[in-house]
């Protein structure tokens, strides 16, 4: 046996903090999906929409956003798109120089793109074009692989939490592009949503969170449930986390591999009843992960093969990660991981997970 001992990665990134020497750009936190870096040729097929799926459009209270135009099926590209440009995460250098610096070198449509996007956290007596262009970034930048990517078309997507967003966005190092990818079937005329940040937490957290980062007051479904709803939410969102948490452990060996895919199961049930979907390919992968550590063989199978299905969907069938999966659902003994831990039978997916 070798002594492969390297934890699942971990469920979310904390968010990015600033200290006094370094400035770190703040950005809207990406779900944390790993993308292999691997020369790969993009062929738009299956999934090129025959008719634009969304326009934007002015919504009362919160800007522009994007609105379905006709019904979209779950696991659709809806964009793809090249950055502005993109800016190291933490630089030495004035944020405003650099962020001025890059926007000039753009064309004048990127630039026109740029200034029509909002910005929240200036004080209204700055009226220096820099200062703007920083804010701008800020409110709207993402995290694009090791950078912060400034993406005006995806900028116009507004926030939902939990079960709330129907829309995840993605970086493909390979490509240098940006994917977006409805995470639900949307029907015409419903807002496309995705998240600015880890809404797995209480709606107070959460509201908190984005007014202080967004300037907004969170509207979206969830935080528009009744208190009884509310409470539930919370409790199952709290649960989730500590469940996380949890099964991370099994990293350090602090608890046994039946016990991690339990916690791994119980994520699941909670999340079906929440309604949240989004990371399952991630949460399937690690599944796979530590199946595999344990080298039980159909376990790795049936978990591979759910990370496939929602990988697919969130990343798009043709991306890296889920060739990755489908290899080790097709070979277990291929995942990196195999056999580093005591041989164990695991467990696969709870039964209704689909
Ligand atoms: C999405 O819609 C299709 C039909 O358009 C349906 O077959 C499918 O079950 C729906 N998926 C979900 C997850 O609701």
């Amino acid at each position: 046996m070798t002594s492969t001992k390297r934890k699942p990665p971990p469920p979310k990134k904390p968010p990015q903090a600033r200290d006094a020497l370094r400035f770190s750009f703040g950005l809207r936190l990406g779900l944390a999906f790993v993308v292999a870096v691997v020369a790969y040729l993009f062929t738009n097929g299956a999934n090129a929409p025959n008719r634009p799926a969304f326009e934007v459009v002015r919504i009362p209270g919160k800007g522009k956003g994007l609105i379905a135009q006709r019904d979209i099926q779950q696991g659709e590209l809806l964009i793809r798109e090249k950055p502005l440009f993109r800016v190291p995460s933490s630089t030495t250098e004035s944020p405003q120089q650099l962020v001025w610096k890059l926007l000039q070198a753009t064309s004048a449509e990127g630039q026109a793109a740029f200034w029509d996007l909002s910005y929240v956290n200036l004080p209204e007596t700055v009226t220096q074009r820099d200062h703007v262009a920083l804010a701008i970034f800020e409110t709207n930048a993402v995290a694009a692989g090791q950078q912060v990517g400034i993406f005006p078309g995806m900028a116009r997507l507004n926030h939902g939490c939990s079960s709330a967003f129907n829309a995840v966005y993605t970086w493909r190092e390979s490509e240098q592009m940006l994917y977006v990818h409805a995470l639900r079937n949307i029907s015409k005329g419903q807002e496309l949503l995705t998240t600015y940040t880890d809404t797995k937490r209480p709606r107070n957290e959460r509201r908190a969170f984005l007014s202080s980062h967004y300037g907004f007051e969170c509207t979206c479904a969830v935080c528009s449930l009744d208190n009884a709803g509310s409470l539930a939410s919370d409790r199952r969102l709290t649960s989730i986390s500590e469940f996380y948490r949890y099964f991370a452990t099994w990293g350090n060996g602090d608890i046994t591999g039946v016990e991690a895919i339990e916690a791994i199961n119980n994520i699941w049930k909670l999340e079906e009843e929440e309604g949240y979907w989004s990371e399952r390919g991630r949460l399937a992968a690690d599944a796979v992960w530590i199946a595999a550590a344990h080298s039980d063989f159909s376990a790795v199978r049936s978990w591979a093969r759910l990370a496939a299905k929602w990988y697919t969907i969130e990343l798009g069938g043709d991306s890296e990660t889920v060739l990755e999966v489908v290899r080790f659902a097709a070979n277990p003994k291929a995942h990196t991981a195999w056999n580093s831990r005591e041989p164990l039978p695991v467990g696969g997916p709870w039964p209704s997970a689909g």
